[in-house]
């Protein structure tokens, strides 16, 4: 009989680090109106900070600001704008400043993904998802910046671990994670002597988010059609994982971490032979096929 996993408890980081450590400090958080990235705000915010969430669809960043505040009691301002466009993230930081006064913290968080072989690959998607992701992350950087130097704040770059090897159907997101990596070591060492940290977190699979589900194979029931590994931890990864450790790396006890890239899967990276290729077979199976067509009527 197989050994059973030892999995490790979820502990929230109100289990770990004090409620105030955050007070008056201010959050820019871009994507934050679902998924992973409304978690690592709500994290901050736990702990006392207030933030600003950016993302293209209005009323779902609004109704994610409004739940935030409810659990929190702390201040979530939603902003409507385009990482694509640099002049829009200029202007939700200009909004961040006249509702907060300042910025400490920055999440590097919006992101598109579908999956696609290089040879269904137009220009123009390949594109869309570098422009999102990375320059995305450019754009929000260089925005942000002249408040992050003022409170010797620090950025978190949200990648992934795909791009760590050849991940098939995934070129364009394989390229802007790897992109993000990079860009990240380069603030870190540019911006170092200014007091200002950055560095990545690289989730693995996180369980119960809308990126996983589209990026999961399952047929017309639901049922999984590639069984996922469990990771050697012996569990999926949370949206509270990645909160917490959000917490953890903004917080003062990792002021020496900078320019890191910190990977956060439950050591999967280590043993992962198939989370994404999946088999042509699969991508052909009428159930998946009709799945990933209804996500992408869903997406924002
Ligand atoms: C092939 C596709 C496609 C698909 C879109 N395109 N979906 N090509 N297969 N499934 C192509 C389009 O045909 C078009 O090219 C180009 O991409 C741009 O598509 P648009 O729909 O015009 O762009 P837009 O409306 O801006 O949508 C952006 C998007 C979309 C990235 C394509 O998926 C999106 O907005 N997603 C946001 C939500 C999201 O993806 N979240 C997941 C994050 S999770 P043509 O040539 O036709 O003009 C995540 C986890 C990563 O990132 C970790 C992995 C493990």
């Amino acid at each position: 009989m197989a050994p059973t996993p030892y999995v490790q408890p979820v502990s929230k980081s109100t289990a770990v680090f004090k409620d105030d450590i955050f007070k008056g400090k201010v959050l820019f958080c871009t994507g934050g109106g679902s998924g992973i990235c409304k978690g690592m705000t709500e994290a901050v915010m736990r702990h006392g900070a207030n933030a600003t969430i950016v993302g293209r669809k209005f009323d779902r960043l609004t109704a994610a600001a409004k739940e935030l505040e409810s659990l929190t009691g702390q201040v979530c301002l939603p902003v409507q704008a385009d990482v694509r466009k640099p002049e829009s993230i200029r202007e939700a930081v200009r909004q961040t400043i006249e509702k907060f006064g300042r910025i400490d913290f920055v999440i590097n968080g919006a992101a598109g993904n579908f999956l696609a072989p290089i040879d269904g690959l137009s220009e123009n998607a390949f594109r869309t998802v570098i422009e999102i992701d990375l320059f995305g992350s450019y754009h929000t950087i260089k925005a942000t910046l002249p408040y992050v130097r003022e409170s010797k704040g620090a950025y978190i770059n949200v990648s992934t671990t795909i791009q760590y090897h050849g991940t098939a159907y995934q070129a364009h997101v394989s390229a802007a994670k790897a992109g993000i990596d990079a860009l990240n070591r380069v603030v870190a060492v540019e911006e170092g002597p200014r007091g200002v940290r950055s560095n990545v977190l690289a989730p693995g699979p996180i369980s119960g988010t809308e990126g996983m589900e589209r990026l999961t194979a399952t047929d017309e029931n639901g049922q999984l059609l590639v069984p996922h590994e469990p990771a050697p931890s012996g569990r999926m990864g949370t949206v509270e994982d990645c909160g917490s450790f959000t917490v953890f790396l903004f917080s003062e006890v990792a002021s020496y971490a900078s320019g890191g890239i910190f990977v956060l899967d439950g050591a999967h990276e280590n043993i992962r032979n198939q989370m994404v290729p999946y088999p042509e077979a699969v991508l052909d199976a009428e159930g998946f096929k009709k799945k990933l067509a209804q996500a992408q009527e869903k997406i924002d």
